[in-house]
């Protein structure tokens, strides 16, 4: 497997299908520049969350795990006039840089930055009864993804989808041993998905400019 050729695909797919403006590029600079890590989506899995969200006709989009808001943009540009994007965020620094990347991308009256442990904004929106959602992307610390499904199974409607990346780890993710402690959240995560009658589920491994990596998709029945 060569990554280099994996990159150059993407940066060529991308080129050709994915119409990433100046806001969502400087939405990555401002991150990069001040010093948050590189791990938001890539711009072809970006428009496919947003495919995802326009598909589900979505009013109302849940996001665990913010950084600098480049895949909230993506899919706050799906949402109607008066839907809503709710993001979670452990790190202070990351919700502000995110806030002023939505200010830049025309989409801060769309969304909603809740600053604190994930699984603490989770039980303040099931105490407000904040959902249904039509769609939740689950993408903070691995090690919580069982939770965080959980929370997203509560806060959906019928027909929403729950998006979970990085559920391959370089393949981390089937290796029965594993130690590496988000290759097992997601080893959780997974079980619980295929034991849940409530759900219908696939996961898919890509490669691309992330390495090597997947998403799992469940479809709440
Ligand atoms: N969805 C983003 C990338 C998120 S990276 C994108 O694709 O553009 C993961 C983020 O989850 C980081 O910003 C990290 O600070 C945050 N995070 C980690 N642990 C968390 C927790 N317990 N609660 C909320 N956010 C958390
Ligand atoms: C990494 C990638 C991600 O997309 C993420 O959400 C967290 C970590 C990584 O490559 O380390
Ligand atoms: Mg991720």
């Amino acid at each position: 497997m060569h990554i280099e050729h994996a990159d150059a695909v993407d940066r060529y797919l991308c080129d050709l299908l994915v119409q990433e403006d100046d806001a969502l590029r400087d939405a990555v600079r401002a991150s990069d520049e001040a010093g948050l890590p590189a791990i938001q989506v890539a711009p072809n899995q970006g428009k496919l969350l947003h495919m995802l969200a326009s598909m589900l006709r979505a009013r109302r989009i849940l996001e665990i795990g913010t950084l600098g808001g480049y895949s909230a943009i993506w899919m706050a540009r799906a949402l109607p006039p008066d839907g809503r994007l709710i993001t979670l965020e452990l790190d202070p620094k990351h919700a502000q840089i995110a806030r002023s990347n939505f200010i830049r991308a025309g989409v801060a009256s769309l969304v909603d930055v809740h600053v604190g442990p994930a699984l603490h904004s989770l039980e303040a929106l099931g105490r407000e009864h904040a959902g249904p959602f039509d769609l939740v992307f689950i993408d903070a610390d691995k090690q919580s993804t069982p939770e965080y499904f959980a929370w997203a199974l509560r806060l959906t409607r019928p027909g929403a989808a729950i998006v979970i990346d990085n559920a391959i780890r370089r393949g981390e993710v089937a290796n029965a041993e594993t130690t590496d402690p988000g290759a097992l959240g997601i080893r959780r995560a997974l079980a619980i998905i295929a034991a849940e009658p409530r759900v219908t589920a696939s996961a898919l491994q890509t490669v691309g400019s992330k390495g090597y990596d997947g998403f799992a998709i469940a479809v709440v029945k």
